[in-house]
């Protein structure tokens, strides 16, 4: 497989080389429709329970059901978090004379049927009568992680090689069928490691335990990875979920931890995509976490959010001893939308853990229908301020110390967006406090701590949205990326299931140069011609974004390509597109250039495209400015601009 990837890759990149602009134009050309993945049940970001980071492999029955009746009955049912998943472990194998899965009864008791046969519908009939969804894993190879990497052994499947071969690869069809129809299971997370690291060098294969697959992904080389043949099963899955839930209501997970440049294509693939290998529980591990999904807000929206993995509120550096660290976890995961799944034995918490899980203006923020991850306004080693535009037009603030020591944080009416000459009223979420300023107000922040409030004051730009307060309206559908480059902006923790026997944490999540709001795509300050931008989107030339413009009249950007740009690769062309229809364009644009204004009404379009084009023959990505652009109500005669 993996030769045959390599092959393809080649091919397709010799197919490139000869027709360029072809291949350009294609993947620019506008829809007139939103292209991201509307299948499944995700409009808001997941939120329930996981086995995982409770108890690993040792999953059983008792288990899950205990924390399913506390999380009913302490409330958190009731704050919103309704899936009870199930992950790695409940598999002994495949019954290999019909492909059936059978279920480790022993750990699962009521899978047991009269008739030999196993099925996990009498578990999935109690969580439902409990008012709650149930959540199987699977893996997207012919094995799972526990077979994979030989962690919880007593736990993985038995039998011979083939019954041992309980991963999706081969049978999708038939498990969904059993997963979805027969058991009546609601939420899926495939995981991915049956094709990364079931090669002829692992030793379980060396040995004859499993059969080897050529890995598919090679996380350490995008360029040893196949991405199309990854992309195609996680598009069968895909498939097989509309088929076998004709109701539409599943969600499913993607987990390849941000490998295969899974960020640039799991918005038209899936409900959610981890963006980073696990997270464990301590601090360095929640910041490596928190930064691969928190430079990506462009990528989430309705339907589709980054899962920088599973809450850990409760064990380690996140336990009842350190509830500043724990308030840290849950606020940032409110903040960047990301499913909030807990990963915590529920019997061992106390009630302000509980409070901390069900906290109702932070489950609010994360449960907000606008679906606006939130957007760094001031971004630092240390500190970190994010700002999330709220439905009803208000704005949660995170203050954010990464840091062991204290630290004085000013926010500023420009990070939020209002002016800075009329009084912003703060609701401080810890402690319930009022408070206001004008222009801008300071904080101590403790170590790692993390401040929040709900802000409410004059807009800047009173009649309508700058682009890069709405994340969640847009979807990046081509972000000019050609070369995918590993992301180096992300926190370099020790992992903990190697120590520091490896080379370290080197940099291997793709998305460097991705599309961002408030800044250029290698993070620097927006800036046209030398003049700098508070606000606008950054991308490469090469890109389309689609933006869902309904209940807005006009769009308007100062447009041209960005300071940061390193070498000469224009000129470029900014289109706009209504519903498909072109509304206006720039012309070609130098570097250097001064930025260029880019204006039109959209006469009742729901759908705006975005797009930069490169010139014949500009065949490098540069990187390029919407500066200001914004969302208004009026059209431009109404508004006399
Ligand atoms: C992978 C996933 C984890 C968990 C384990 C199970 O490592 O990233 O979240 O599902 O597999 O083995």
């Amino acid at each position: 497989m993996m030769r045959a990837g390599r092959f393809s890759r080649v091919a397709a990149l010799l197919a490139a080389v000869a027709m360029p602009q072809a291949a350009q134009a294609d993947d620019l050309a506008p829809t007139g429709r939103w292209t991201a993945y509307e299948g499944g049940n995700a409009d808001l970001p997941p939120m329930g329970w996981n086995s995982w980071n409770a108890f690993y492999q040792d999953v059983d029955e008792e288990k899950v059901l205990a924390s399913a009746e506390v999380i009913v009955a302490s409330g958190l049912a009731q704050a919103g978090y309704r899936s009870i998943n199930i992950d790695d472990g409940w598999w002994l194998k495949r019954d290999t004379a019909d492909g059936r899965m059978v279920i480790r009864a022993d750990k699962f008791p009521s899978a047991a049927l009269a008739d030999g046969t196993t099925s996990f519908r009498p578990l999935t009939d109690r969580l439902h009568a409990m008012g709650l969804k149930a959540g199987i894993y699977s893996d997207i190879g012919r094995n799972s992680c526990g077979q994979t990497f030989g962690h919880g052994n007593p736990n993985n499947p038995q039998g011979t090689v083939a019954e041992r071969e309980v991963g999706l690869y081969g049978h999708i069809d038939q498990d969904i069928a059993l997963y979805f129809a027969d058991w009546g299971f609601d939420y899926i997370k495939v995981d991915g490691c049956g094709i990364r690291g079931m090669g002829a060098d692992n030793p379980n294969v060396q040995n004859g335990t499993y059969r080897a697959l050529d890995p598919l992904i090679d996380f350490n080389s995008i360029a040893r990875t196949d991405v199309p043949a990854v992309k195609a099963l996680f598009s069968e899955v895909g498939d097989a979920l509309l088929r076998h839930n004709p109701d539409g209501d599943f969600t499913y997970s993607l987990c390849i931890w941000g490998s295969a440049d899974v960020r640039s294509w799991f918005g038209s693939y899936g409900n959610l995509s981890r963006t980073s290998e696990d997270i464990a529980p301590y601090w360095g591990r929640l910041l490596h976490n928190f930064d691969s999904a928190a430079r990506r807000a462009l990528y989430a929206q309705p339907g589709n959010w980054n899962d920088p993995d599973m809450l850990f509120v409760g064990t380690g550096d996140f336990d009842a001893e350190h509830m500043t660290e724990a308030r840290s976890h849950m606020a940032l995961w409110s903040m960047l939308s990301a499913p909030l799944i807990i990963g915590f034995d529920l019997r061992q918490a106390n009630e302000e853990q509980l409070a901390l899980l069900g906290h109702q203006g932070l489950v609010a923020i994360n449960q907000d229908a606008a679906g606006n991850q939130a957007v760094l306004a001031y971004d630092t080693d240390e500190v970190q301020t994010l700002v999330k535009l709220l439905a009803d037009g208000t704005k949660a603030v995170a203050l954010f110390n990464r840091t062991a020591q204290p630290k004085e944080v000013t926010l500023t009416a420009e990070q939020l967006k209002l002016v800075a000459d009329a009084p912003i009223a703060l609701r401080n979420l810890w402690t319930d406090g009022q408070s206001s300023f004008t222009g801008e107000t300071a904080f101590t922040l403790a170590p790692h701590e993390t401040l929040v409030f709900i802000a409410d004051g004059r807009r800047e730009l009173e009649e309508g949205f700058y682009l890069s307060e709405m994340p969640g309206r847009i979807h990046v559908a081509h972000d000019g990326v050609d070369v995918p480059q590993f992301d180096p902006q992300i926190h370099r923790a020790i992992t903990p299931w190697q120590n520091t026997r490896s080379i370290g944490e080197r940099p291997r999540y793709t998305g460097w140069g991705g599309a961002r709001a408030d800044s250029a795509p290698y993070g620097q300050g927006l800036s046209i011609a030398g003049q700098a931008f508070a606000t606008g989107i950054g991308v490469l030339s090469g890109s389309r974004l689609e933006l869902r413009s309904e209940g807005f009249a006009r769009f308007s950007a100062v447009v041209g390509i960005d300071d940061s740009a390193t070498e000469a690769g224009g000129p470029v062309r900014f289109e706009l597109y209504g519903d498909g229809t072109l509304l206006a364009q720039s012309d070609w644009l130098e570097a250097g250039m001064a930025p260029a204004p880019l204006a039109a009404d959209l006469g009742g379009a729901r759908l705006v495209e975005l797009v930069v084009r490169r010139s014949e023959g500009g065949d490098r990505a540069v990187p390029v400015t919407w500066g200001e652009a914004a969302l208004t109500r009026q059209p431009a005669q109404a508004s006399g601009s």
